[in-house]
């Protein structure tokens, strides 16, 4: 399919670029950025922070506005929040299904917030958008960063034991504000406690994410969800410090087993970017650390470690994930893959 990307020379837009190189269903065609970008080409626009060399076939293709039509058959986005919500809204009534990394519509309730190991029947949302854009279009988000990590880690124990409370602290790399994002002389030698909006979109997401489809919508989860969020002088690799109380009681070789043994469908469709193992769960007692594991599963695996008995709620553990691959492009391509396996998708 050829696909086209907003946003496409930011730090997100660069990991698509990265990681569609050399995908096989998908050929980038459009490249749209803002108006510093347009007219230039890919390779004049872009200041290419990835380790390796920015990919041949992008180089020379111009930038355009982010606007429909473009030369695609559906687009990715990844446009700041605060413009994606008119432009992917237009891209999906001019009949273009959007695949968005951006916040806009996340919350929406006949938009799938989809992560495709948990939640694949939210898909059943894409109906109910035929209300919004007669044309066929739909937009399909996929969570916040720290989101994903945290509700992969959650989904199987709330299978398996019932989740009612999560505590969880973050430690966010650099790159999950973007380029050239945080300031040098606000980050080196310091933490920062305050990431703007990110503790309510953890709060209020992982509910959602982990929610029943029934009758044509989404049955949020009924779990309490704390989230204190800080970036730290790490470059790619968001950490969490997780406390959960669980509805039923388990021990603590019960939630390894269950962490351990998660598979899913994209796993069982044999999906491109599904990591073999969505979960790995390490005992060393200094692990998971993002310089070591942040590219587990190349960057789709979540890395959980410092699982313990917890005096306060009843577990806790650490979760890692990488979070410009699972925790967005890489997320993203993933949702597509999982359209084109259900058959949401076709070419135009
Ligand atoms: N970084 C992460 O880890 C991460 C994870 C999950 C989700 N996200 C979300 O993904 C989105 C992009 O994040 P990012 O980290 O890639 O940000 P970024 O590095 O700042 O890149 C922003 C991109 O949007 C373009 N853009 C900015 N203003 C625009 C405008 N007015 N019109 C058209 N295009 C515009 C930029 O183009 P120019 O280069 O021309 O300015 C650039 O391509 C955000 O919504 C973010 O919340 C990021």
């Amino acid at each position: 399919m050829r696909v086209g990307i907003l946003g496409a020379t930011g730090m997100v837009g660069q990991r698509f670029i990265e990681l569609l190189a050399n995908h096989p269903q998908f050929e980038v065609t459009a490249v749209a950025a803002s108006d510093r970008s347009q007219g230039k080409s890919y390779g004049e626009a872009c200041s290419w922070r990835l380790a390796g060399e920015m990919p041949v076939a992008v180089r020379s293709m111009k930038v355009q506005p982010p606007a429909p039509p473009l030369d695609c058959d559906l687009v990715f986005s990844s446009l700041p929040g605060e413009i994606a919500r008119e432009t992917e809204g237009s891209f999906a009534a001019a009949g273009y299904p959007v695949i968005s990394n951006s916040s806009a519509f996340r919350m929406d309730e006949d938009v799938p917030l989809l992560i495709p190991e948990i939640n694949h029947q939210h898909l059943g949302l894409i109906e109910k958008q035929k209300r919004r854009y007669s044309s066929g279009g739909f937009i399909v988000t996929n969570p916040n960063c720290s989101t994903i990590m945290l509700a992969l880690a959650l989904a199987p124990l709330h299978a398996s034991f019932g989740v009612s409370a999560v505590a969880a602290t973050t430690l966010q790399a650099l790159s999950g504000a973007g380029y050239p994002g945080v300031a040098s002389l606000d980050i080196i030698d310091n933490v920062l406690p305050h990431i703007g909006g990110e503790e309510e979109k953890i709060e209020t997401e992982t509910k959602k994410i982990l929610g029943r489809f029934v009758d044509e919508r989404i049955d949020h989860a009924p779990m309490a969800v704390s989230a204190q969020c800080h970036r730290v002088n790490v470059a790619d690799g968001h950490m969490a410090a997780v406390r959960v109380k669980l509805e039923r009681k388990a021990e603590l070789n019960d939630l390894r087993e269950a962490l351990e043994a998660f598979r899913s469908l994209p796993q069982e469709l044999g999906l491109h970017s599904a990591p073999a193992r969505p979960i790995v769960v390490r005992d060393e007692v200094d692990r998971p650390q993002p310089k070591l594991d942040r590219d587990a599963g190349k960057g789709m695996t979540i890395t959980i470690g410092r699982l313990m008995p917890d005096a306060v709620l009843d577990h806790r553990f650490v979760v890692l994930s990488h979070n410009t691959i699972r925790g967005a492009a890489g997320a993203a391509i993933l949702n597509a893959e999982l359209l084109i396996g259900l058959g949401y998708l076709s070419h135009g």
